[in-house]
C-alpha cells in the first residue's frame, strides 16, 4: 500500500513525468493530476503566455499555490513541473503529503526527447544544453532530497520505466505498510 495520501512525480522537464505518471495512476488506481494543467485551467491561460504575462515568478507564485491545493487532497498522482522543487515550501509540502519520485534523467536525454518542443518557456533559446546543465546542477540535489525514490530513466520509453518502477514501488510498499 502506498505509505503516503498521494504520490508525486518530480524530475527535469523531458524526464517522462506526464506519460509515466498517466500509466502509473492507472495501475495504481489514482486520480492522476498535472500541476501544470491545473495551472492553465485556473489562470485560464497557457504557459507560455502566463511566463510572458508575469514571468517566471509569477509562475512560479500560482505553482506554488495549485499544487499547495492539490496536496490537501489525496489518491493522487500528481505530476509536477521541473521547476516545483526550487521552492522550499513545495518541497516540504511534498514530503508531508506524498511518497515522491524522482524520475531521474540525463541532460543528454532530455535534449533528444524535447527536440521538437516549442512550448516550454525556459527551452527557447539558442544555448539549450547548456541552459539544461545549469538547471541541473541547481535542481538534481534538490530532486534529491525530496525523493523517497530514485529512478533512472535514460534509455527507457514511459512503458519500460513504468514496468520496473511498478515492480519496485510494489516490492517497497509491501514492507513499508500503510500510513494513509
Ligand atoms: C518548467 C517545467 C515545465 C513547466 C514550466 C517550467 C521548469 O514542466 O512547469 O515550463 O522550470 O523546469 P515540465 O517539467 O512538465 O516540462
Amino acid at each position: 500500500m502506498n505509505p503516503a495520501p498521494n504520490l508525486v512525480l518530480i524530475g527535469p522537464m523531458g524526464s517522462g513525468k506526464t506519460s509515466i505518471g498517466k500509466r502509473l495512476a492507472e495501475r495504481f488506481g489514482l486520480r492522476f493530476v498535472d500541476v501544470d494543467q491545473a495551472i492553465v485551467d485556473r489562470v485560464g491561460a497557457s504557459i507560455p503566455a502566463i511566463f510572458e504575462h508575469v514571468g517566471e515568478a509569477g509562475f512560479r507564485e500560482r505553482e506554488r499555490a495549485v499544487l499547495d491545493q492539490l496536496l490537501d487532497g489525496q489518491d493522487q498522482l500528481v505530476s509536477t513541473g521541473g521547476g516545483a522543487v526550487l521552492d522550499a515550501h513545495n518541497r516540504s509540502r511534498m514530503r508531508d503529503r506524498s511518497y515522491v519520485i524522482y524520475l531521474r534523467t540525463r541532460v543528454e536525454t532530455q535534449l533528444k526527447r524535447l527536440k521538437h518542443d516549442r512550448h516550454r518557456p525556459l527551452l527557447q533559446r539558442e544555448d539549450r544544453e547548456q541552459a539544461l546543465h545549469a538547471m541541473a546542477e541547481l535542481r538534481n540535489p534538490l530532486y534529491e532530497e525530496v525523493a523517497d525514490l530514485v529512478h533512472d530513466t535514460d534509455g527507457l520509453n514511459p512503458g519500460q520505466a513504468v514496468g520496473s518502477l511498478v515492480e519496485r514501488i510494489a516490492r517497497l510498499w509491501q514492507n513499508n505498510g500503510s500510513l494513509a
